[in-house]
């Protein structure tokens, strides 16, 4: 059954991906709800908010996407920017990973977007780098943005401002369907407790690695990373420098985001550990040892949403109404601009055969 144009979409989640697809939805003059349970919890606050779609190495559909998400990028900022009248901190600032020898460089899987260095042009990139990294690839058209300090404040300022409504604390408990299998209602409680039924006929899943809670046959799992962050002098670190098991993210005013172990087998397991921060206080050594010296500011941790291929979970799911967009475990920041133009489309009734096609090849069923 058509739903009726009145009743909002419900989000189910209120990270960066329900942020983004309320902006969306809330710009495409769609009555939106946000339920959302701990906001803090959301990977969009947590992760340091590379754009790396080359530098990650990624490959096949994901990279396409990841591509065509980057390009959607600076139109997407510009218009949270000029919505919510805060700054996004988009870096355009390339990345630079490092190999130990150049047929590692040359064998990467996304060599060929990148510029080859030798260790003469790596160190002219990344001043001070460590003397183990001997070659090097930039992908100039990678960045960063600052997405804890910036564009996730943004957003919600932005879809505040477009009417799109929200309520914090709850929990969604289960979806209702009715006699044609199709999406009725969705139980949640409240932040006071109570026990509420929200009928709906449209609703998008973006709890990210908390999805499968709600829908135990979506392939998704929790791959916990650890952080970290130090106050560097402005400017000593240009670029996005991403090596094996470690990455630093500089972001405008010399804070320097050191990510992040990933750790399968933690589960939901909340916390640092001694072994995690070791390993990041390793690799920020091996990476860029003067940075060792630089203030801690911080120490964090969330959870990456991971699918089976590493890819996300979009378009409509299990049950007609419910549309997915989660599971995009190392590459939400990135993929967020496309996952809310696929999913506006699709909601809306204006998909072309592209983005159908592009939906189809991240849909849940592949698996
Ligand atoms: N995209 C970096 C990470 O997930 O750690």
């Amino acid at each position: 059954m058509e739903a009726a144009t009145h009743d909002p979409v419900l989000i189910l989640g209120g990270g960066l991906m329900g942020l983004a697809l309320a902006h969306q939805l809330a710009r495409q003059g769609t009555p939106v709800l946000v339920l959302s349970r701990r906001r803090s919890e959301a990977a969009g606050f947590v992760a340091a908010g590379m754009l790396a779609p080359h530098a990650e190495g990624l490959r096949g559909p994901l990279l396409a996407l990841g591509q065509a998400s980057l390009a959607r990028i600076p139109a997407w900022v510009a218009q949270i920017e000029a919505d919510s009248g805060l700054a996004c901190g988009l870096r355009p600032c390339g990345i630079v990973v490092p190999f130990h020898s150049a047929a590692e460089r040359d064998a990467y899987a996304t060599a060929a977007w990148g510029q080859p260095l030798d260790r003469a042009a790596l160190k002219a990139e990344i001043p001070g780098i460590g003397p183990a990294w001997q070659a090097g690839l930039l992908f100039p058209q990678d960045g960063q943005i600052d997405n804890r300090r910036g564009l996730m404040r943004a957003l919600e300022r932005a879809c505040v401002g477009l009417g799109v409504t929200f309520q914090e604390g709850c929990e969604v408990l289960a979806l209702e369907q009715d006699a044609d299998g199709a999406l009725a209602a969705v139980r949640l409680r409240t932040a006071e407790g109570e026990a509420r039924r929200l009928t709906s006929r449209r609703a998008v899943l973006c709890c990210g690695a908390w999805s499968a809670r709600l829908l135990p046959q979506l392939p998704i799992v929790p791959v916990k990373g650890q952080m970290l962050s130090l106050q560097g002098p402005r400017q000593a670190l240009r670029r996005v420098l991403f090596g094996p098991g470690t990455y630093l993210v500089p972001r405008e005013d010399g804070l320097l985001v050191v990510g992040a172990t990933s750790e399968a087998d933690a589960g939901f397991d909340d916390g640092l550990t001694p072994a995690g921060q070791r390993q990041l206080q390793a690799g920020l050594a091996a990476l860029l040892p003067e940075a060792s010296q630089w203030p801690p500011m911080e120490r964090w941790w969330g959870f990456r949403p991971c699918t089976p291929d590493e890819g996300p979970l979009l378009g409509e799911g299990p049950l007609p109404g419910l549309w997915l967009g989660c599971g995009h475990h190392r590459n939400g920041v990135l993929l967020a601009a496309i996952t809310a133009d696929l999913l506006g489309a699709g909601l809306s009734g204006r998909l072309d055969a592209a983005s159908q096609a592009r939906l189809d090849q991240f849909g849940w069923q592949r698996f």
